[in-house]
Protein backbone atom coordinates (compact mmCIF):
# COMPACT_ATOMS: atom_id res chain seq x y z
CA UNK A 1 0.00 0.00 0.00
CA UNK A 2 1.07 3.38 -0.99
CA UNK A 3 -0.39 6.60 0.25
CA UNK A 4 0.13 9.24 -2.80
CA UNK A 5 -1.14 12.42 -4.64
CA UNK A 6 -2.45 11.57 -7.93
CA UNK A 7 -3.84 13.94 -10.87
CA UNK A 8 -6.89 13.66 -12.28
CA UNK A 9 -6.46 13.99 -16.23
CA UNK A 10 -9.71 12.53 -17.23
CA UNK A 11 -13.26 12.59 -15.63
CA UNK A 12 -16.18 11.87 -18.16
CA UNK A 13 -19.60 10.23 -17.91
CA UNK A 14 -19.72 6.51 -20.08
CA UNK A 15 -23.62 6.34 -19.82
CA UNK A 16 -26.08 8.58 -17.18
CA UNK A 17 -24.39 7.27 -14.11
CA UNK A 18 -21.56 5.59 -14.71
CA UNK A 19 -18.21 7.72 -14.96
CA UNK A 20 -14.63 7.43 -16.05
CA UNK A 21 -11.68 8.93 -14.15
CA UNK A 22 -7.75 9.14 -15.43
CA UNK A 23 -5.49 9.46 -12.42
CA UNK A 24 -2.01 10.45 -12.82
CA UNK A 25 1.12 9.55 -10.65
CA UNK A 26 2.77 6.85 -8.84
CA UNK A 27 1.41 3.84 -9.89
CA UNK A 28 4.27 1.61 -8.17
CA UNK A 29 2.26 0.11 -5.84
CA UNK A 30 0.33 -2.04 -7.96
CA UNK A 31 0.72 -5.40 -9.04
CA UNK A 32 -2.25 -7.40 -9.99
CA UNK A 33 -5.82 -6.66 -11.59
CA UNK A 34 -8.75 -7.03 -8.82
CA UNK A 35 -6.58 -4.47 -6.79
CA UNK A 36 -8.33 -1.58 -5.66
CA UNK A 37 -7.69 1.60 -4.52
CA UNK A 38 -9.14 4.39 -1.67
CA UNK A 39 -9.61 8.00 -2.27
CA UNK A 40 -9.92 10.83 0.09
CA UNK A 41 -12.21 13.15 -0.50
CA UNK A 42 -13.29 16.78 1.43
CA UNK A 43 -15.70 16.38 4.28
CA UNK A 44 -15.84 12.77 4.79
CA UNK A 45 -13.97 10.45 7.29
CA UNK A 46 -14.17 7.25 5.08
CA UNK A 47 -12.20 6.89 1.92
CA UNK A 48 -14.37 5.54 -1.30
CA UNK A 49 -12.72 2.15 -2.31
CA UNK A 50 -12.91 1.55 -6.26
CA UNK A 51 -11.23 -0.92 -8.12
CA UNK A 52 -8.11 -0.61 -10.81
CA UNK A 53 -10.02 -0.92 -14.55
CA UNK A 54 -6.42 -0.23 -16.14
CA UNK A 55 -2.98 1.15 -15.98
CA UNK A 56 -0.51 2.23 -18.50
CA UNK A 57 3.02 3.20 -17.22
CA UNK A 58 4.58 6.41 -18.58
CA UNK A 59 8.81 5.52 -17.30
CA UNK A 60 10.03 2.21 -18.29
CA UNK A 61 10.84 1.50 -14.25
CA UNK A 62 6.81 0.68 -14.00
CA UNK A 63 6.90 3.71 -10.77
CA UNK A 64 4.50 6.49 -12.51
CA UNK A 65 2.06 5.91 -14.61
CA UNK A 66 -1.39 6.52 -15.37
CA UNK A 67 -4.54 4.87 -13.75
CA UNK A 68 -8.28 4.31 -15.09
CA UNK A 69 -11.19 3.95 -12.87
CA UNK A 70 -14.88 3.28 -13.77
CA UNK A 71 -17.63 4.62 -11.00
CA UNK A 72 -21.11 4.45 -10.57
CA UNK A 73 -22.87 7.35 -9.00
CA UNK A 74 -24.53 6.28 -5.99
CA UNK A 75 -24.30 8.73 -2.66
CA UNK A 76 -22.56 11.98 -1.69
CA UNK A 77 -19.25 10.70 -2.16
CA UNK A 78 -19.63 9.24 -5.61
CA UNK A 79 -21.50 12.64 -6.74
CA UNK A 80 -18.69 14.77 -5.49
CA UNK A 81 -16.31 12.94 -7.57
CA UNK A 82 -18.52 13.53 -10.92
CA UNK A 83 -17.85 17.35 -10.51
CA UNK A 84 -14.13 17.40 -10.16
CA UNK A 85 -12.12 18.95 -13.11
CA UNK A 86 -8.98 18.03 -14.86
CA UNK A 87 -5.63 19.13 -13.14
CA UNK A 88 -7.12 18.53 -9.26
CA UNK A 89 -4.94 16.04 -6.89
CA UNK A 90 -6.45 13.72 -5.51
CA UNK A 91 -5.06 12.07 -2.14
CA UNK A 92 -5.06 8.38 -3.02
CA UNK A 93 -4.41 5.26 -1.11
CA UNK A 94 -3.11 2.54 -3.74
CA UNK A 95 -2.16 -1.40 -4.27
CA UNK A 96 -4.68 -2.13 -2.15
CA UNK A 97 -5.72 -5.85 -1.53
CA UNK A 98 -4.03 -8.94 -2.99
CA UNK A 99 -6.06 -8.83 -6.95
CA UNK A 100 -6.65 -12.02 -8.89
CA UNK A 101 -3.83 -14.79 -9.40
CA UNK A 102 -3.67 -15.03 -13.52
CA UNK A 103 -1.44 -17.99 -13.03
CA UNK A 104 -5.14 -20.30 -12.75
CA UNK A 105 -6.46 -19.18 -15.99
CA UNK A 106 -5.06 -21.79 -18.39
CA UNK A 107 -6.13 -21.92 -21.63
CA UNK A 108 -9.70 -20.65 -22.03
CA UNK A 109 -10.57 -18.41 -18.89
CA UNK A 110 -14.54 -17.09 -18.68
CA UNK A 111 -14.35 -13.65 -17.02
CA UNK A 112 -17.66 -12.58 -15.69
CA UNK A 113 -18.79 -9.58 -14.49
CA UNK A 114 -22.05 -7.51 -13.53
CA UNK A 115 -22.62 -3.64 -13.65
CA UNK A 116 -19.31 -1.85 -11.93
CA UNK A 117 -17.63 -5.32 -11.12
CA UNK A 118 -16.89 -5.28 -15.10
CA UNK A 119 -14.25 -2.80 -14.09
CA UNK A 120 -11.85 -4.88 -12.53
CA UNK A 121 -12.05 -7.55 -15.40
CA UNK A 122 -11.04 -5.05 -17.90
CA UNK A 123 -7.15 -5.37 -16.55
CA UNK A 124 -7.45 -9.12 -16.21
CA UNK A 125 -8.40 -9.67 -19.87
CA UNK A 126 -5.88 -7.01 -20.96
CA UNK A 127 -2.98 -9.15 -19.34
CA UNK A 128 -4.25 -12.53 -20.32
CA UNK A 129 -4.49 -11.46 -24.04
CA UNK A 130 -0.78 -9.96 -23.92
CA UNK A 131 -0.11 -13.49 -23.46
CA UNK A 132 -2.33 -14.92 -26.11
CA UNK A 133 -4.62 -16.42 -24.12
CA UNK A 134 -8.47 -16.77 -25.69
CA UNK A 135 -10.81 -15.08 -23.42
CA UNK A 136 -14.20 -15.33 -23.34
CA UNK A 137 -16.30 -12.13 -21.11
CA UNK A 138 -19.88 -12.28 -19.99
CA UNK A 139 -21.06 -9.00 -19.23
CA UNK A 140 -24.48 -8.31 -16.94
CA UNK A 141 -26.37 -5.25 -17.10
CA UNK A 142 -29.99 -4.07 -16.29
CA UNK A 143 -30.73 -2.82 -19.74
CA UNK A 144 -29.76 -1.76 -22.87
CA UNK A 145 -28.53 1.98 -21.81
CA UNK A 146 -26.72 0.46 -18.51
CA UNK A 147 -23.99 -1.13 -21.28
CA UNK A 148 -20.42 0.35 -21.02
CA UNK A 149 -17.19 -1.15 -22.12
CA UNK A 150 -18.69 -3.73 -23.75
CA UNK A 151 -16.49 -2.16 -27.32
CA UNK A 152 -13.33 -1.93 -25.30
CA UNK A 153 -13.65 -5.70 -24.20
CA UNK A 154 -13.99 -6.22 -27.83
CA UNK A 155 -11.03 -4.28 -28.95
CA UNK A 156 -8.57 -6.30 -26.78
CA UNK A 157 -9.86 -9.28 -28.94
CA UNK A 158 -12.19 -10.92 -26.22
CA UNK A 159 -15.45 -12.88 -27.36
CA UNK A 160 -18.27 -10.74 -25.83
CA UNK A 161 -21.39 -11.59 -24.42
CA UNK A 162 -23.90 -9.34 -23.10
CA UNK A 163 -26.93 -10.39 -20.39
CA UNK A 164 -30.08 -7.67 -19.63
CA UNK A 165 -32.23 -8.19 -17.26
CA UNK A 166 -34.67 -6.64 -19.33
CA UNK A 167 -33.69 -8.34 -22.21
CA UNK A 168 -33.48 -4.77 -24.39
CA UNK A 169 -29.74 -6.71 -25.20
CA UNK A 170 -28.08 -9.76 -25.52
CA UNK A 171 -29.40 -12.84 -23.69
CA UNK A 172 -32.93 -12.05 -21.18
CA UNK A 173 -32.00 -12.46 -17.75
CA UNK A 174 -29.00 -12.86 -15.46
CA UNK A 175 -25.26 -13.44 -16.08
CA UNK A 176 -26.24 -17.19 -15.21
CA UNK A 177 -28.91 -17.62 -17.97
CA UNK A 178 -26.27 -16.46 -20.62
CA UNK A 179 -23.70 -18.97 -18.95
CA UNK A 180 -26.04 -21.77 -19.36
CA UNK A 181 -26.36 -21.16 -23.48
CA UNK A 182 -22.25 -21.49 -23.31
CA UNK A 183 -21.38 -24.67 -25.57
CA UNK A 184 -17.37 -24.07 -24.31
CA UNK A 185 -15.54 -25.71 -22.13
CA UNK A 186 -13.78 -23.29 -19.84
CA UNK A 187 -10.70 -23.64 -17.46
CA UNK A 188 -10.96 -21.12 -14.90
CA UNK A 189 -13.53 -18.36 -14.62
CA UNK A 190 -12.50 -14.60 -12.68
CA UNK A 191 -15.24 -12.69 -11.34
CA UNK A 192 -16.89 -9.10 -9.65
CA UNK A 193 -19.91 -8.00 -8.89
CA UNK A 194 -23.28 -7.30 -6.62
CA UNK A 195 -23.66 -10.50 -4.16
CA UNK A 196 -26.26 -11.72 -5.45
CA UNK A 197 -24.80 -11.87 -8.51
CA UNK A 198 -21.48 -13.78 -7.10
CA UNK A 199 -24.00 -16.00 -5.03
CA UNK A 200 -25.57 -17.46 -8.54
CA UNK A 201 -22.26 -17.58 -10.20
CA UNK A 202 -21.15 -19.84 -7.34
CA UNK A 203 -24.30 -21.76 -7.22
CA UNK A 204 -24.41 -22.12 -10.97
CA UNK A 205 -20.34 -22.09 -12.24
CA UNK A 206 -18.70 -23.34 -9.18
CA UNK A 207 -21.28 -25.81 -8.07
CA UNK A 208 -23.28 -26.62 -10.87
CA UNK A 209 -20.95 -26.94 -13.73
CA UNK A 210 -17.45 -27.83 -11.31
CA UNK A 211 -15.60 -24.89 -13.05
CA UNK A 212 -13.14 -23.00 -10.17
CA UNK A 213 -12.23 -19.40 -10.26
CA UNK A 214 -12.21 -16.28 -8.07
CA UNK A 215 -14.29 -14.16 -6.95
CA UNK A 216 -13.96 -10.35 -6.03
CA UNK A 217 -15.89 -9.02 -3.07
CA UNK A 218 -17.10 -5.90 -3.30
CA UNK A 219 -17.75 -5.45 0.39
CA UNK A 220 -18.46 -1.90 2.27
CA UNK A 221 -15.16 -0.95 4.34
CA UNK A 222 -13.94 1.20 6.72
CA UNK A 223 -10.17 1.92 6.74
CA UNK A 224 -9.68 -0.28 3.73
CA UNK A 225 -6.42 -1.60 4.77
CA UNK A 226 -6.99 -4.22 7.64
CA UNK A 227 -7.26 -2.11 10.42
CA UNK A 228 -10.95 -1.78 11.58
CA UNK A 229 -12.00 -5.46 10.81
CA UNK A 230 -15.48 -4.00 9.14
CA UNK A 231 -15.30 -5.59 5.91
CA UNK A 232 -15.20 -9.38 7.09
CA UNK A 233 -16.49 -11.94 5.88
CA UNK A 234 -16.83 -15.73 7.26
CA UNK A 235 -14.68 -18.20 4.94
CA UNK A 236 -13.62 -21.61 4.96
CA UNK A 237 -10.55 -21.01 7.04
CA UNK A 238 -12.09 -18.28 9.20
CA UNK A 239 -13.28 -14.50 9.30
CA UNK A 240 -11.48 -12.58 6.27
CA UNK A 241 -10.74 -8.90 5.84
CA UNK A 242 -12.43 -8.30 2.53
CA UNK A 243 -10.01 -5.31 2.23
CA UNK A 244 -6.42 -6.88 3.11
CA UNK A 245 -7.23 -11.03 2.83
CA UNK A 246 -9.23 -10.23 -0.40
CA UNK A 247 -11.26 -8.42 -2.41
CA UNK A 248 -10.65 -11.30 -4.43
CA UNK A 249 -11.16 -15.48 -2.70
CA UNK A 250 -11.04 -18.69 -4.44
CA UNK A 251 -14.43 -20.27 -4.99
CA UNK A 252 -12.74 -23.09 -2.78
CA UNK A 253 -12.02 -21.04 0.43
CA UNK A 254 -15.76 -19.62 0.34
CA UNK A 255 -18.36 -20.58 2.92
CA UNK A 256 -21.88 -20.31 1.35
CA UNK A 257 -24.11 -23.26 1.66
CA UNK A 258 -26.01 -23.76 -1.89
CA UNK A 259 -29.57 -25.20 -1.28
CA UNK A 260 -29.82 -28.68 -2.38
C1 LIG B 1 -12.95 -3.39 -3.22
C2 LIG B 1 -14.06 -2.50 -3.76
C3 LIG B 1 -14.01 -2.12 -5.08
C4 LIG B 1 -15.02 -1.29 -5.61
N1 LIG B 1 -14.94 -0.92 -6.91
C5 LIG B 1 -15.87 -0.09 -7.42
C6 LIG B 1 -15.76 0.35 -8.79
O1 LIG B 1 -14.82 -0.02 -9.52
N2 LIG B 1 -16.71 1.19 -9.23
C7 LIG B 1 -17.76 1.61 -8.44
O2 LIG B 1 -18.61 2.36 -8.93
N3 LIG B 1 -17.88 1.21 -7.18
C8 LIG B 1 -16.96 0.39 -6.64
N4 LIG B 1 -17.07 -0.01 -5.32
C9 LIG B 1 -18.20 0.52 -4.53
C10 LIG B 1 -17.88 1.96 -4.07
O3 LIG B 1 -16.87 1.91 -3.09
C11 LIG B 1 -19.11 2.62 -3.47
O4 LIG B 1 -20.12 2.73 -4.46
C12 LIG B 1 -18.77 4.01 -2.97
O5 LIG B 1 -17.88 3.95 -1.88
C13 LIG B 1 -20.03 4.75 -2.57
O6 LIG B 1 -19.67 5.97 -2.01
P1 LIG B 1 -20.71 7.17 -1.91
O7 LIG B 1 -20.15 8.19 -1.00
O8 LIG B 1 -21.11 7.63 -3.27
O9 LIG B 1 -22.00 6.46 -1.30
P2 LIG B 1 -22.50 6.43 0.20
O10 LIG B 1 -23.58 5.41 0.25
O11 LIG B 1 -22.83 7.82 0.63
O12 LIG B 1 -21.27 5.91 1.02
C14 LIG B 1 -21.29 5.83 2.40
C15 LIG B 1 -20.22 4.90 2.90
O13 LIG B 1 -20.52 3.57 2.52
C16 LIG B 1 -19.48 3.01 1.75
N5 LIG B 1 -20.11 2.28 0.66
C17 LIG B 1 -21.29 2.54 0.10
N6 LIG B 1 -21.59 1.62 -0.85
C18 LIG B 1 -20.56 0.77 -0.87
C19 LIG B 1 -20.26 -0.39 -1.62
N7 LIG B 1 -21.09 -0.89 -2.55
N8 LIG B 1 -19.09 -1.00 -1.39
C20 LIG B 1 -18.26 -0.53 -0.47
N9 LIG B 1 -18.49 0.54 0.30
C21 LIG B 1 -19.61 1.19 0.09
C22 LIG B 1 -18.69 4.20 1.23
O14 LIG B 1 -17.32 3.87 0.98
C23 LIG B 1 -18.83 5.15 2.35
O15 LIG B 1 -17.90 4.88 3.35
C24 LIG B 1 -16.10 -0.84 -4.77
C25 LIG B 1 -16.14 -1.24 -3.44
C26 LIG B 1 -15.14 -2.06 -2.94
C27 LIG B 1 -15.18 -2.47 -1.51
S1 LIG C 1 -12.11 -2.00 6.02
FE1 LIG C 1 -10.98 -1.97 7.85
S2 LIG C 1 -10.26 -4.03 7.99
FE2 LIG C 1 -11.22 -3.93 6.04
Amino acid sequence: MKQCMMTIVENIPLIRDTYRMKLEGDVSAFDAPGQFLDIQLDGHFLRRPISLCDLDYTDRYCREGILTIIYKVLGEGTGEMTRMENGRELDVLTGLGNGYDLGCAGERPLLIGGGVGIPPLYLAAKKLRENDVDVTVLLGYNSAGDIFYDDEFGSLGCDVLISTADGSAGTKGFVTDAFRELKTEFTYFYTCGPEPMLRAVFEEVYKGAGLSGQMSFEERMGCGFGACMGCSIETKNGSRRVCKDGPVFRTEEIAWQIPE
